[in-house]
């Protein structure tokens, strides 16, 4: 038996192509190993979403470098930076293996099979766009003690933001035919999995026979489903049917994430979103008055090429107009090939530390919104989906609200429960109680030994 390990960066997609890539890997009897050290073979699945994230990858790399020599273990490179690079990171890796595309997943086992066997060093970049493209199928069985699942939906992207590396690295948009999605869901459903959450570049344009709202209604129909979210979107894809949506299905989760990137129309025209503050606004109006109370939470980018003191002052001005539960927040890193990195020159480039300050500034703003969502949970009885332990204390239990809030408590449900916490205490991105209810139990026996609840970690900052 040979041991992989894989080092994920990277978004919830490169998450899930990494489980995709271990189930190709345990058919050609490769076994998971928790540390590089003793891996006969090591994959990096990439992200160049900003340029800190490559960095990570190459020092990462550096290091696994040592593996190699130790003890001859296989290197390649996957994901994004694969996707961009393709054959120039050979070139500049002289010690790397092989370089695969997120494409290319289902041709792992050859590709090992040529590296190992004719000491080949092998690129397989090409994407394969159309209907041809062939979802590989999650395995449910390794689900088995999750509570919350990630189900792949379409790929891809054919919006222009002009600051976005995405549709270099995923290409086109595919979308995954409806039966397929909703079958996996019920596969996933079937070993104990309560909650899912449909993921791709962007979710609300899907086209895999029925729109996407029908597609969240179907999966909220899916018996032993609780709950169903969904990421990423854009604002031009929200309409008034997925809207309608939230209305009517309480099992759609009451949050949506929905960046808005900047608050000023100028810099948005810049960036190619294709909508104004304004219009931004009217659908965000829309989607509370169907669902009260529903959180919101959003990416901005501050430092874009050309942004005026004051143009960052109106995502600040927007940032408490919309008062958001949370937001994900970076500046700007141009990206080869980009529109906006082309023309960074004739807009003028932000200086590093104005792009710092900038974020220092919304991101103050925002963990004091944050503090107050959070504070005006003390006292209250909230629902919470059960997870697993608590990742800072074993004794305690960890779980989310259907706003998405995390919550530590004291109690004793197992994973899979939908119980009540009463909340004493919170801080800027969580709550703290103790159980005080259990309102449904799981719907599988639950595992002797649970699994740690893995982290939901968003694109390396
Ligand atoms: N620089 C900084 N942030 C970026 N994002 C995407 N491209 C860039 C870039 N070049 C941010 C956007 C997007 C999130 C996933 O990453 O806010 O919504
Ligand atoms: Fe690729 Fe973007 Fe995901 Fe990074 S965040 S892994 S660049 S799709």
């Amino acid at each position: 038996m040979k041991r992989y390990f894989i080092h994920t960066f990277g978004c919830q997609m490169n998450v899930n192509d990494s489980l995709r890539m271990s189930e190709a890997l345990s058919k050609m009897s490769y076994v998971p190993t928790p540390e590089a050290d003793n891996a006969d073979l090591i994959i990096l699945n990439t992200c160049s979403i900003r340029e800190k994230a490559e960095d990570k990858m190459l020092s990462a790399l550096g290091r696994y470098r040592a593996v190699k020599a130790s003890r001859g273990a296989i290197l390649g490179v996957g994901g994004c930076v694969a996707q961009q690079e393709k054959d120039k990171l050979l070139k500049k890796v002289p010690y790397l293996d092989f370089v695969f595309g997120p494409d290319n997943i289902a041709k792992l086992p050859e590709v090992i099979a040529r590296v190992q066997d004719a000491r080949e060093r092998v690129v397989e970049t090409a994407f394969v766009d159309s209907e041809e493209y062939v979802f590989p199928r999650a395995d449910a069985e390794t689900s088995r003690g999750k509570v919350s699942e990630f189900v792949t939906v379409m790929k891809g992207c054919d919006n222009v933001c002009s600051f976005c590396i995405v549709p270099h690295t995923r290409g086109r948009e595919v979308s995954r035919n409806f039966p397929e999605v909703l079958n996996e869901v019920a596969d996933l459903a079937g070993v104990g999995v309560r909650e899912v959450t449909l993921i791709g570049q962007n979710v609300n344009s899907y086209q895999g026979g029925i729109s996407f709202a029908q597609l969240l209604l179907r999966t909220a129909e899916v018996p032993g489903i609780e709950r169903v979210r969904f990421t990423t979107s854009h604002p031009h894809d929200l309409s008034d049917e997925l809207i309608e949506a939230f209305r009517v299905q309480p099992k759609i989760a009451p949050h949506f994430h929905l960046p808005v990137q900047c608050g000023s129309d100028r810099i948005l025209k810049m960036m190619r979103r294709d909508y104004t503050v304004e219009q931004y606004m009217e659908r965000l109006e829309k989607l509370r008055a169907a669902r009260p109370g529903i959180a919101i939470t959003t990416d901005i980018i501050v430092g874009f090429p050309g942004e005026t003191e004051e143009e960052f002052e109106m995502t600040l001005q927007l940032t408490e107009r919309v008062k958001y539960d949370n937001q994900f927040s970076f500046v700007y890193s141009p990206r080869p090939k980009t529109g906006a990195a082309l023309r960074e020159k004739d807009w003028g480039p932000i200086p590093h530390e104005v792009k710092v300050a900038r974020l220092e500034r919304l991101q103050k703003v925002q963990r004091r919104i944050s503090g107050e969502y959070t504070q005006s949970q003390v006292g209250l009885d909230v629902e919470v989906l059960v997870e697993g332990p608590s990742r800072y204390d074993a004794t305690k239990r960890f779980g989310r609200t259907p706003e998405n809030r995390t919550v530590n408590f004291e109690g004793d449900a197992p994973a899979g429960s939908v119980v009540t916490v009463h909340v004493e205490r919170a801080t800027p991105n969580q709550l703290a109680g103790k159980q005080v209810a259990v309102l449904k139990a799981p719907t599988v026996a639950p595992l002797p030994v649970e699994l740690p609840v893995p982290l939901h970690v968003p694109a390396e900052a």
